[in-house]
């Protein structure tokens, strides 16, 4: 029964998701009034605080990672930007483009222009001079990885931005930036949801200079532990350390399979302990208030000013969703092979209350949870195997324990019960 009741039940799932998994609209953060206390900032513009990098995470990238992080300065430099109607916003005298002129690209005034008159250059789209489905270089990240002693990557700094949230809260928001997002396989189909310029983050929170959530990014949406849960670097205890995925790059705190969004592990990502990845030893770092985002000081001094304003650019960071006639492009139930790019770091509700970015579509209560123990991947590469899948290790007769285990396991019924774990 089982043989028949899995796959039904599977393609019942991915129907449904494919229906309602539309991201959730999300308020633009630049067109908002700041909604964070300003009375009680307790550091300067430009200021970054000792204890941020003192608790910055540490990240093992997947063992054989194909698409490592990149430079977003070399990045740009393969790009023209052109708009959502195809016509070009750089003109030659553009190329080869510059990070410090992204932030100083504006839409065309006859379309896009947004209701209060702005014009919108969120439909910007960095788009690729050259092929980008051969794995040029510039897309695999050239073997870019982490020194094996010390965790610094060379040509790939993350991006610190450091958000004063008053009465004592700061938020530390580390970006890391890979080239090409590989997406997900599906029931050995795919990759589909591939897309150019990968966008990941997290976010480590603190009181009076004390680190008290850590938040990461997968999939739009994430998970939060308390900063006491999270596993520490073996060098360096102070220091969260986070896993990223295959391909995706989604964030978690432990390695081996982790579903996502529809349930029976159809959508897994995988992590496990490749390179580790000293984010704190190259980056960039700004502030930021809620409209003005002010260099301050990284790694490396002055790099910043260098590197210009392209956080203000609106725009996507890859090419816009292939349309259906090209013949790169590929259709499925679950979504198309190639996506729009993402939208950079200042998109990404950065003055939050709630350390999660936003509520996935079946978390229509909008809970953001914070657990206080690691919630540990399966299969293979997981260690120590407390996952939901255990739970009726223990449960007599065998059949029951059979029933219970295929009805669940891994599957809806399974985030329930992991709800009283
Ligand atoms: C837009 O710019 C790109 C890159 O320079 C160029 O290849 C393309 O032909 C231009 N398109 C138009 C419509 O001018
Ligand atoms: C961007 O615009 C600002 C303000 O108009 C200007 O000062 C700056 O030089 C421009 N930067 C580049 C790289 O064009
Ligand atoms: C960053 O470092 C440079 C050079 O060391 C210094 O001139 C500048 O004032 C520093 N900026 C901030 C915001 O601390």
């Amino acid at each position: 029964m089982a043989g028949f009741l899995l796959p039904t039940l599977s393609i019942l799932c991915l129907i449904v998701a494919s229906v309602t998994a539309w991201p959730i609209p999300w308020p633009n953060i630049l067109s908002t009034k700041s909604s964070i206390n300003d009375e009680s900032w307790i550091i300067n513009p430009g200021e970054i605080p000792q204890y941020v990098t003192e608790y910055a995470p540490v990240v093992h990238l997947w063992s054989e990672e194909k698409y490592l992080p990149y430079d977003i300065k070399s990045f740009v430099s393969h790009f023209y930007v052109k708009d959502n109607f195809d016509q070009n916003i750089t003109t030659n005298a553009d190329l080869p483009l510059k990070l410090a002129v992204l932030g100083n690209l504006t839409a065309l005034s006859t379309p896009p222009l947004s209701l209060d008159g702005e014009k919108d250059t969120s439909d910007l789209f960095l788009t690729a001079l050259d092929n980008f489905n051969t794995d040029p270089d510039w897309i695999t990240g050239m073997n870019n990885v982490p020194d094996i002693g010390t965790g610094y990557l060379k040509n790939a700094p993350a991006v610190l931005i450091v958000v004063d949230k008053g009465d004592g809260w700061v938020d530390a928001f580390w970006f890391y930036f890979y080239s090409y997002n590989l997406g997900p396989f599906v029931m050995g189909a795919g990759p589909y949801g591939n897309h150019v310029g990968d966008w990941e983050h997290s976010l480590v929170r603190f009181h009076n200079g004390v680190p008290q959530i850590v938040w990461m990014s997968a999939h739009g949406g994430g998970s939060a532990y308390h900063f006491d849960a999270m596993e520490k670097s073996a060098s360096d205890q102070k220091r969260p350390v986070l896993f990223s995925a295959r391909g995706t790059h989604a964030n978690y705190a432990a390695v081996g399979q982790h579903s996502h969004d529809i349930p029976y592990y159809i959508l897994s990502d995988f992590t496990d302990r490749g390179p580790l990845w000293d984010p704190a030893q190259n980056c960039l770092a700004y502030t930021f208030d809620g409209t003005t985002v002010t260099h301050a000081n990284g790694s490396h001094p002055g790099r910043e000013e260098t590197y210009g304003d392209w956080l203000n650019f609106a725009g996507h960071w890859g090419d816009k969703k292939l349309s259906p006639d090209d013949p790169k492009q590929e259709w499925h139930v679950f979504e198309w092979k190639y996506i729009d790019g993402p939208l950079g770091p200042l998109s990404k509700n950065l003055l939050r209350s709630s350390v999660c970015q936003r509520s996935k579509w079946w978390n229509f209560w909008g809970e953001c949870r914070i657990r206080t123990r690691i919630n540990n991947g399966e299969g293979y590469d997981a260690e120590g195997y407390e996952g939901c899948g255990a739970i009726f290790s223990t449960i007599r007769p065998v059949w029951l324990r059979w029933i219970l285990w295929a009805f669940t396991w891994r599957g809806y019924g399974c985030t329930i019960i992991d709800r009283f774990l």
